[in-house]
């Protein structure tokens, strides 16, 4: 590691302040490897090394919108390029320069919110990305915030009573102590406003004016930072892994020990890290992380809101992309079902040339998708609501926060008086490929949504799916799931059905 290295095979990002540059690097090395096995910081710990507990969890700070963003992200899965032209901040990062606990840290030893020394720094680094984005979160934004920490013994209510204290502890600081790392979001002070401008300005000297480009005994890294150098690459280099954010290619190296070979990383290119809104469409490009994917389509989409809540936890949700996940296309994946549903094309380049598929169109077998040789993922584009539709995805799953579902059932209906002129059903985990039901859909078009409609469209997913059995559920309750996720639609959307639930939402309250 040499701090004034300063060319296209290094990775350089700040440190406390200092430009830490990494040389030879291996490009499948993990932040976390890098953090406790060259620099002997070994605040963050290993406990899974595959995204699931948050032991490993660390803050990443990059430039945005003139500011700086601050996100949680598991370091045990994230490659150490990842950090090119960043800020990492790790649980070591937070304490004052006099030595003084950072409010988080205060908060959480003030709450007797210590546990033990594996769980403790990432739900730190947790609750520092929450301090640092949010002004005054609710007990539920907590919650969510604190959705990727696992701890196996003890309590969270003193961690989450911490959170609501630590803003508390700040607003105590006085001015003239105030920086960058103790002013929580939103803070007016003008001293931590100044030391955070200073910041984004050594965020903007990092930034790279070459592609940064690895060559490593194990394959070469390309990171290009234009859709065109990278499409060029990708055509010159048809076997090379695609690399997103990274959180389902991390628990290769890191579970399955398997080497990447070549890797096109498309982390740097500015075209597809841009999201747009046209008169007809939402469109994200396949870089835009999930946080920010969910946030623009729940936006239009409501309904989508819970399930991406409880799609993984917020450091995957930052890392990961939603190109990554309807480029890996697993069966039991999140958002595929819901996007099909929603009527969703992707866009995939090769050079110059683009073609739009329906996005059930790209998926051919298990694993198997109709992307050719040369070709990628560059955008996804999901038709805006329509007057009258009605669209509910639901995911079933063993636990409520950071769990891979049993299922996912989306549907969209465009309601037409008393019947449904339109209906699009798509389900995860009922097939070895995310696919819509047919069957149910012809069972439910241009009919009157009545409970007639409602049983022959349950009776029809029997001719669309024939789940498989494994250890996240039996063929036959995924069947009796998906059936009853029909009737949980009726009873939300059907005449009159509305009223069910908001009887049994006000019955909630009264029990509440
Ligand atoms: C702890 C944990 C929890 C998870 N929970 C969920 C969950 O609840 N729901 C869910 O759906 N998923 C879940 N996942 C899976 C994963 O987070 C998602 O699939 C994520 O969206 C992958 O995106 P990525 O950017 O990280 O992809 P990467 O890991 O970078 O890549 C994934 C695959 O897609 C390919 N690829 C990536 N981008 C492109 C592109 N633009 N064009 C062509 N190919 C491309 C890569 O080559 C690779 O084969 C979880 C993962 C972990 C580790
Ligand atoms: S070590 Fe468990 S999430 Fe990283
Ligand atoms: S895992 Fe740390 S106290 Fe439970």
């Amino acid at each position: 590691m040499n701090a004034d290295a300063d060319s296209a095979a290094t990775v350089r990002f700040l440190l406390d302040g200092e430009v830490t540059a990494l040389t030879d690097i291996a490009p499948t090395r993990t932040v976390l490897q890098v953090l406790r096995e060259d620099l002997g910081r070994t605040g963050s710990k290993e406990g899974c090394a595959e995204g699931d507990c948050g032991a490993c969890t660390v803050v990443v700070a990059e430039r945005h919108e003139g500011g700086v963003r601050y996100r949680a992200v598991n370091s045990c899965i994230q490659f150490a390029p990842s950090l090119d032209g960043k800020a990492l901040i790790t649980v070591e990062s937070l304490k004052g320069p006099d030595g003084s606990l950072h409010p988080v840290q205060q908060a959480i030893v003030d709450g007797h919110a210590s546990q033990c020394g594996f769980c403790t720094p990432g739900f730190v680094m947790s609750l520092f990305a929450l301090f640092k984005t949010r002004s005054a979160p609710s007990r539920q934004e907590i919650n969510d915030a604190l959705a990727g920490n696992l701890c196996r013994c003890t309590g969270y209510r003193p961690i989450v009573d911490a959170a609501q204290v630590m803003y508390e502890l700040a607003r105590s600081i006085p001015e003239a102590k105030l920086d960058w790392m103790s002013a929580p979001a939103g803070s007016r002070s003008v001293a931590a406003r100044g030391a955070e401008a200073e910041f984004a300005g050594r965020l903007a000297d990092l930034e790279r004016k070459d592609d940064l480009v690895i060559i490593h005994e194990g394959g070469a890294f390309h990171s290009p930072r234009t859709l065109s150098a990278f499409a060029s690459l990708r055509e010159r280099m048809p076997a090379a892994r695609i690399l997103a954010g990274g959180t389902d290619l991390g628990t290769w190296v890191t579970k399955q020990y398997r080497g990447l070979g070549d890797v096109l990383s498309i982390g740097s290119v500015a075209e597809l890290k841009r999201t747009a809104v046209t008169a007809t469409h939402i469109e994200i490009g396949a870089a835009v992380a999930l946080t920010d994917a969910h946030l623009l389509l729940a936006e239009h989409y409501p309904g989508l809101d819970t399930l991406f809540r409880r799609f993984a936890s917020p450091p995957i949700r930052n890392a990961g992309t939603l190109g990554g996940n309807i480029a890996n296309g697993s069966p039991i994946g999140d958002s595929m079902p819901c996007l099909i549903a929603l009527g969703a094309t992707v866009v995939l380049n090769r050079g110059a040339n683009r073609r739009e598929l329906p996005l059930e169109a790209l998926y051919l077998a298990y694993q198997r998708t109709a992307m050719e040789a040369g070709e990628f993922v560059s955008q996804v584009r999901v038709p805006l609501p329509q007057k009258e539709s009605v669209f509910r995805a639901w995911k079933i799953s063993k636990r409520f926060d950071q769990d891979i579902s049993t299922l996912c059932g989306a549907f969209m209906l465009r309601l037409d008086g008393g019947g449904i002129a339109e209906a699009r059903v798509a389900f995860g985990g009922m097939a070895a490929t995310p696919r819509r039901a047919a069957a149910c859909e012809a069972a439910l078009t241009r009919r009157p949504w009545n409970e007639a409609t409602r049983d022959a469209a349950m009776a029809a997913l029997a001719l669309d799916y024939q789940p498989i059995d494994d250890l996240r559920g039996t063929a036959r309750y995924r069947m009796k799931v998906a059936q009853n996720l029909l009737r949980r639609l009726w009873l939300e959307t059907g005449p009159g059905g509305g009223a069910v639930v908001t009887r049994l939402a006000d019955l909630r309250g009264v029990l509440a």
